[in-house]
C-alpha cells in the first residue's frame, strides 16, 4: 500500500494554498490522489468538491463560478456548495435526479489558506505560533515558538578539537 493510500492520511487537515490564489478562478488540486477542485463561495469562504462532474466526469475545474457555485463547462450542470447540483439547463423543468451530486470536502480558511480534510478530521486544524498561547517553554523567548535559552549556556571560548580528547581508561 502506497503511503499517500493510508486510511488514516484522509483525516487530517491540509493546506493547499493561499485562499487568494481563488480569487479570479476555481483550481484544481490533488490530495493524496484524490482530485478536488477549490473554489470560492457566495460568502468569500473556501469550498472543495470532488473534481468529476457527476454526468459525463468531465473535470469541474475546467468550468466557472457562478454566483458561488461551479458550473461545469462541458453541459452546464451545475453545483452548489454541498456538492449538489442545483442546475440541469437542459431540463427546464428543473426536475434533478437525487444522485446528481459530487463529493464534499471539509475546508476552512485559516491563517490566509485553504485547509481540506477529505474525511472528518480527527483534530482541529493547528494553531498558528503567532496565535498559539505562551508555554513556559517559549514565554522568555523572543521568538514565538521557539524554546528559551538556557541562562547558563555560553558559547565555548576554543573551540574543541580532536586534540583535547582524551580517551578514557578501559576497564
Ligand atoms: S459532463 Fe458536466 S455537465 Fe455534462
Amino acid at each position: 500500500m502506497l503511503f499517500a493510500q493510508q486510511p488514516i492520511l484522509r483525516r487530517f487537515w491540509y493546506a493547499l494554498m493561499p485562499t487568494a490564489h481563488l480569487d479570479d478562478s476555481p483550481k484544481p488540486f490533488t490530495l493524496l490522489g484524490e482530485p478536488l477542485i477549490l473554489f470560492k463561495g457566495v460568502d468569500g469562504k473556501p469550498i472543495a468538491l470532488q473534481d468529476r462532474c457527476c454526468h459525463h466526469t468531465a473535470k469541474l475545474s475546467k468550468g466557472f463560478v457562478e454566483n458561488g457555485n461551479i458550473v461545469c463547462g462541458y453541459h452546464s450542470w451545475t453545483y452548489d456548495a454541498t456538492g449538489s447540483c442545483v442546475r440541469i439547463p437542459q431540463n427546464p423543468e428543473g426536475n434533478i435526479p437525487a444522485g446528481a451530486k459530487v463529493k464534499s470536502y471539509h475546508r476552512d480558511d485559516q491563517y490566509g489558506y485553504v485547509w481540506v480534510a477529505l474525511e472528518d478530521p480527527l483534530q482541529p486544524i493547528p494553531p498558528s505560533p503567532r496565535t498559539a498561547p505562551a508555554t513556559a517553554a517559549s514565554s522568555s523567548s523572543t521568538r514565538p515558538g521557539r524554546p528559551a535559552r538556557c541562562a547558563s549556556w555560553k558559547t565555548p571560548s576554543t573551540p574543541r578539537t580532536s586534540t583535547s580528547y582524551t580517551k578514557p581508561p578501559s576497564a
